[in-house]
């Protein structure tokens, strides 16, 4: 899966109403749903929350996803779901902090038999850095883009030029002999009780492999943990721009329904 910037269907005066879009993200404790404005990059509703069914199978999640779209029941477009595992063509193929029987699932398969409609299911680091691209932090810089999510693990999203390159899954480079997400995701700076400075270091081995690595223009970095960004990032010191994302939370459903809305 490749995309490019798309028009908008405003007419040239202005008008026309926005165009509308639904996301859902499946995480580790809540599957969040929300109609997106796809013209403003924005929810056009609160989101709801259903907690995450325990096992995380695709067989009960199936239904919690259906139960969080039909609470939307003017929308009746196509649907874009984010996954927390590479995705290939609708088929989740690993499951580093998910059930291990995603791996080898027709995830769009399950989900539009489940919704009755189109569906397209995207990892969750990807939509939200195509969202960041499109509407926040990254919107307007050109050239090479890497947006990471710092959250029980680091998700990636690599733009290049606005178009989206998927599943580059670099939380699971190997830095000092360890798969980086290990060591200096938010959920370790949490389990190991971390300072903002312990944890800032495990930071710097980490950012300044990757742009070692790949020479970006810019480094957004996201997550939940990216709302206190002024505790961790100014202790980094990396030749690259490195900056906060600005939809957060909401990054993944929008950029979830974004890329739905553009399927062919
Ligand atoms: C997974 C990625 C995911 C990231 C953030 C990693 O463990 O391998 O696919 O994007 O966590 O959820």
């Amino acid at each position: 899966m490749a995309t490019t910037t798309p028009s908008s269907t405003s007419d040239a005066t202005g008008g026309g109403s926005p165009r509308r879009g639904l996301g859902v993200d499946i995480g580790g404790s809540g599957i969040k749903a929300a109609p997106v404005d796809l013209d403003a990059g924005s929810f056009a509703a609160d989101r709801v929350r259903i907690p995450t069914p325990q096992p995380a199978t695709a067989a009960n999640i199936a239904p919690v996803v259906s139960t969080a779209v039909n609470s939307f029941p003017d929308y009746r477009g196509p649907v874009g779901i984010t996954f927390p595992a590479v995705v290939q063509h609708g088929i989740t193929r690993t499951a580093a902090n998910v059930d291990k029987s995603w791996i080898g699932t027709d995830a769009e398969g399950v989900f539009s038999d489940a919704l009755g409609r189109r569906v397209l299911v995207v990892n969750d680091a990807d939509a939200a850095g195509l969202a960041e691209a499109r509407f926040g932090a990254a919107r307007d810089v050109k050239g090479v883009v890497v947006v990471t999510t710092l959250g029980t693990g680091i998700g990636s999203a690599l733009i290049v030029d606005g178009t989206l390159v998927p599943n580059t899954e670099f939380g699971h480079l190997e830095v000092d002999g360890h798969d980086a997400e290990k060591r200096a995701a938010d959920s370790a700076r949490e389990r190991q009780d971390l300072s903002w400075e312990q944890w800032a270091k495990r930071l710097q081995r980490y950012y300044k492999h990757l742009e070692d690595l790949l020479w970006p223009d810019l480094i957004v970095v996201g997550g939940g943990v990216s709302k206190k960004h002024e505790k961790f990032l100014p202790l980094l010191d990396l030749r690259s721009p490195i900056v906060p994302a600005k939809l957060r939370n909401d990054a993944g459903i929008i950029g979830a329904a974004a890329l739905a809305a553009e399927q062919r």
